[in-house]
């Protein structure tokens, strides 16, 4: 068997089962929500949503490339807008025909992913990392009219690096990649320099986006968490609440959008 995690001793009887859309829950969002929370992503009209379509391609081309299914969105430091991308990423790419998209929260202790589509509930994946409950149907939700599904986390006090290092984890993240072709898996994460997880979580995805704060990130903090993501794929780099007259209201980038080190090399 090609994945590593099933042959270095999980049992494939430990894989869990990935629902379809169509076997979630249907959530219909409230627009006006959704615009609060900054999330555009599903109107491709919306003109702060362009940067994000745009994203959408140059990701897609990448990872179909090296056959990847699983994207995390990190940060150096917490606030950069990993939630904000991961949102509006999920919702951009749910448009596309052919596709199917899941997202899951995984920065657990400050889920956020809820909030930003304006899902309420008691049972997150929080339950499920934590060993509650085996069935994602009871987590995810199928977002109305779109091939997007949902997997938030609700407020909990867990011990995430426990939860995250664990056999458990290894095993969700193995199922998540007997997804055939067109699947793409969103992971929301923690930023780098909070505690261990980051790390986890992206030892097990394909790779990962870091999201680069205008003013706030240092070179010196990019270089750092992406060295201590090694030698996990940092498939490209996001900049976000940019002013160099980009057009749009969000300030998003996605002319910086490629390895860091492009990056930093056009910001000198
Ligand atoms: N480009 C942007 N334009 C306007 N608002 C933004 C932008 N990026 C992020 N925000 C807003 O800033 C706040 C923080 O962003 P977000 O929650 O996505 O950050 P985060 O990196 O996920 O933070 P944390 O590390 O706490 O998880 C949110 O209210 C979000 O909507
Ligand atoms: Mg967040």
């Amino acid at each position: 068997m090609s994945d590593p995690l099933v042959s270095t001793g999980q049992a494939a009887s430990t894989l869990f089962e990935i629902p379809a859309h169509t076997e979630l829950p249907l959530f219909t969002p409230d627009w006006r929500v959704l615009e609060e929370n900054r999330v555009v992503g599903f109107n491709g009209r919306h003109i702060s949503a362009r940067p994000f379509s745009l994203l959408r391609s140059q990701l897609i081309k990448r990872m179909a490339a090296r056959d990847y299914r699983i994207v995390g969105i990190t940060s150096p430091a917490p606030g950069a807008g990993k939630s904000f991308l991961s949102a509006n990423l999920a919702a951009t790419l749910s448009r596309l025909p052919n596709h199917s998209v899941h997202v899951f929260d995984l920065d657990v202790r400050r889920a956020s992913i809820a909030e930003s589509f304006g899902l309420t509930g008691e049972t997150g994946l929080e339950k499920f990392l934590a060993g509650d409950i085996d069935d994602l149907r009871k987590v995810g939700r199928h977002v109305e009219g779109t091939n997007l599904a949902l997997y938030p986390c609700f407020l909990n006090d867990l011990d995430t690096v426990q939860l995250l290092a664990s056999e458990r984890f290894a095993a969700f993240v193995a199922s998540l990649r007997t997804l055939g072709e067109g699947h793409i898996v969103v992971f929301d994460m923690p930023p780098v320099f909070a505690n261990d997880d980051a790390m986890v979580i992206a030892g097990q995805s394909d790779c990962y986006l870091m999201v680069i704060e205008q003013g706030r990130n240092s070179r010196k903090q990019v270089e750092d968490a992406i060295r201590l993501l090694e030698p996990a794929d940092c498939i490209g780099s996001v900049l976000n609440r940019y002013d160099g007259g980009v057009g749009d209201p969000y300030g998003y980038s996605y002319g910086s959008y490629g390895k860091y080190s492009d990056y930093f090399s056009k910001a000198e």
